[in-house]
């Protein structure tokens, strides 16, 4: 443990000084596989040569002004970003929390506006991850992160996944919004119905309710199309977006419709970076290369690769309980948890996270290469075999 460091993070012994394309190396110069993309971030692996020339070329040109005036990276990011969308306009801050924090204040500001200010309820799910800010935190469902921070904002209501009864029951006159992560990432990865989804579209159309798609982890590129919500049969009215959008440097996005976003106007909100054109230029940069029909289509062929050898092996352990995910974000629920997995894999050379103990969460850069992940294959099947016999 580093003395002059906030504890906030339960760390791996290891000081990373390098990386390149899927590779990072440490301190002592042993190399690992990176199974985890800085949780979804560099997308593009690291140090592209792309981004980093980017990154150059923008920094000799400029790096930061106030939104008080134009700069052209932000107005081309925005461009961008509602061409391949459903939305008109986008809100550019730093972080998925501060996106998350974004739509919670537009989804508010259109209740007040348009029925009044009782209408400022918030429908989240059970076991969504939304960020730490105390917004986000009062839509996260999960109480281990929510414990000790108290009181948290009001007007948050949680209900079960995939349970429309649930749901409808919670709804009333004072709902403004229903927030969502399409495939609950940091919750173990797991994916909201087709069926689910639909109804829940039928209700806020219904009851003139605003659906938010938190894709802060799914999006850009990880499940094999643009935006994860493209899979399913619903459009979202706001999108919450951030990691892979900067492919590492600091940025996020909250895009809506015309229609909501107009109850946002100067003064409303505001973030002091966000938006500016160093991380705006290297985010341009980076979507030009994920949204590409061909770039994407390999996203979709790696994961079904990884996912189908993952099946074959689950059929061999019965330790494994499901595999679950989309594209390049995949889940793999095991029965009891795994203490000795992230340790077994990084003696191997391969980094990974677990979540709650008992999901491995591979979340690769979507760079990687066949050969990479029959290595990573190869290794948990030798880990499987290993525990089995122990
Ligand atoms: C779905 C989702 N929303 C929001 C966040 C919060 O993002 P950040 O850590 O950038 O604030 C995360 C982070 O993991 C996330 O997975």
């Amino acid at each position: 443990m580093i003395e002059n460091i906030a504890n906030t993070y339960k760390r791996f012994p290891l000081t990373l000084v390098k990386g390149e394309e899927c590779y990072l190396w440490d301190s002592d110069g042993n190399k690992y596989l990176d199974m985890v993309a800085g949780i979804a971030v560099c997308s593009l692996g690291h140090c592209h040569p792309k981004i980093t020339k980017v990154i150059k070329e923008q920094a000799e040109k400029l790096i930061h002004v106030s939104n008080l005036y134009w700069n052209q990276p932000q107005i081309e990011l925005a461009e961008i970003l509602t061409k391949n969308s459903f939305a008109d306009k986008v809100f550019f801050c730093n972080s998925g929390a501060e996106a998350v924090e974004a739509a919670i204040k537009l989804a508010r500001k259109y209740g007040h506006e348009t029925k009044g200010e009782n209408c400022h309820e918030i429908i989240a799910l059970e076991g969504s991850f939304h960020g730490r800010t105390m917004g986000a935190l009062s839509a996260t469902g999960q109480q281990v992160y929510r414990k000790g921070f108290e009181p948290l904002l009001p007007g948050f209501i949680h209900v079960p996944i995939n349970d429309i009864n649930s749901l409808k029951l919670a709804v009333n006159n004072n709902t403004v919004a229903i927030m969502l992560e399409p495939i609950q990432g940091e919750g173990g990865v797991r994916p909201l119905s087709s069926e689910y989804l639909l109804e829940i579209r039928k209700i806020a159309d219904e009851k003139g309710i605003v659906l938010i798609f938190d894709e802060v982890q799914v999006g850009l590129g990880r499940t094999g199309t643009l935006f994860a919500y493209e899979q399913t049969p619903v459009v979202p009215d706001i999108l919450c977006l951030s990691k892979a959008l900067g492919n590492g440097l600091p940025i996020g996005a909250m895009l809506a419709t015309d229609n909501i976003m107009k109850h946002f106007t100067p003064g409303s909100h505001a973030s002091t970076f966000g938006g500016n054109p160093l991380c705006c230029a290297v985010s341009k940069a980076a979507l030009e290369i994920i949204n590409n029909p061909e770039f994407l289509f390999e996203i979709q062929k790696k994961g079904h690769l990884i996912t189908a050898k993952l099946q074959e092996m689950a059929k061999n352990f019965d330790m494994i309980k499901e595999i679950r995910g989309k594209g390049l974000i995949v889940g793999v629920e095991f029965n009891a948890p795994q203490p000795k997995l992230t340790d077994y894999f990084i003696k191997n050379g391969i980094l990974t996270i677990v979540s709650h103990e008992k999901i491995l969460r591979l979340l690769p850069p979507l760079i990687i290469k066949n050969d990479e992940i029959n290595y990573f294959l190869t290794v948990f099947n030798n880990y499987l075999k290993f525990e089995c016999q122990h």
